[in-house]
C-alpha cells in the first residue's frame, strides 16, 4: 500500500490536486494544506461536530474522514457558505441573534443547518434539534443557536 497518493477533488468550487500521505485526514488537508481554517479541530474523534463539512452535499466529520475518501468529491467548507462576500441566510441569522460566544463551534453548526434546510426547508423545531445532535457548544447554552436556526428556516433559502 502506498504511503502517499495524488488526490484530486473540488473544494468550494475550486479544483484541488495534492500529493498527500494516505493517513492525512480531510480536516488536515483543509486546514494545513489549503489554509481553510474555518473548520475546527475540536475533539478530533468525531464527537463535537466542529469540523463538519459537506462532501457531495452531505455532512461529514472531517476529523475522522481520510482525505483519500474525498477523492473525486465536491467538498464545501464554511468558507464556501457565503457568496460574493455576503453571509448566507444561516450565517446572517447567527449574526443577528449573536448565536456565538467563542465561535469555535459555529462553523459546524452553520454547515449542519445549511444542509438541513437544503434538504428540509420547513424542518420542525424537533428536526432542527435532532440534526444538531452531533454539534456541541460549550458557551451559548443553545438558546440563541436554536433561535437563529428557526429564523434561518423561515427564510427558505439557506443553501450556499
Ligand atoms: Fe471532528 Fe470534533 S473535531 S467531531
Ligand atoms: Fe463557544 Fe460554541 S460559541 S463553543
Amino acid at each position: 500500500m502506498p504511503s502517499e497518493i495524488v488526490l484530486a477533488l473540488t473544494v468550494n468550487g475550486e479544483a484541488v490536486r495534492r500529493l498527500v500521505p494516505t493517513s492525512r485526514t480531510l480536516l488536515e488537508l483543509l486546514r494545513d494544506d489549503l489554509d481553510l481554517t474555518g473548520s475546527k479541530h475540536g475533539c478530533d474523534v468525531g464527537d463535537c461536530g466542529a469540523c463538519t463539512v459537506l462532501v457531495e452535499g452531505a455532512p461529514r466529520l472531517a476529523c475522522i474522514t481520510l482525505a483519500a475518501d474525498a477523492e473525486g468529491c465536491a467538498v464545501t467548507t464554511i468558507e464556501g457558505m457565503s457568496a460574493d462576500g455576503r453571509l448566507s441566510p444561516v450565517q446572517a441569522a447567527f449574526d443577528r441573534h449573536v448565536a456565538a460566544q467563542c465561535g469555535y463551534c459555529t462553523p459546524g453548526f452553520v454547515v449542519t443547518l445549511t444542509h438541513l434546510f437544503a434538504e428540509n426547508p420547513g424542518a420542525s423545531d424537533a428536526e432542527i434539534r435532532e440534526a444538531l445532535g452531533s454539534n456541541i457548544c460549550r458557551c451559548t447554552g443553545y438558546t440563541k443557536i436554536l433561535a437563529a436556526a428557526a429564523e434561518a428556516r423561515n427564510t427558505g433559502r439557506s443553501s450556499p
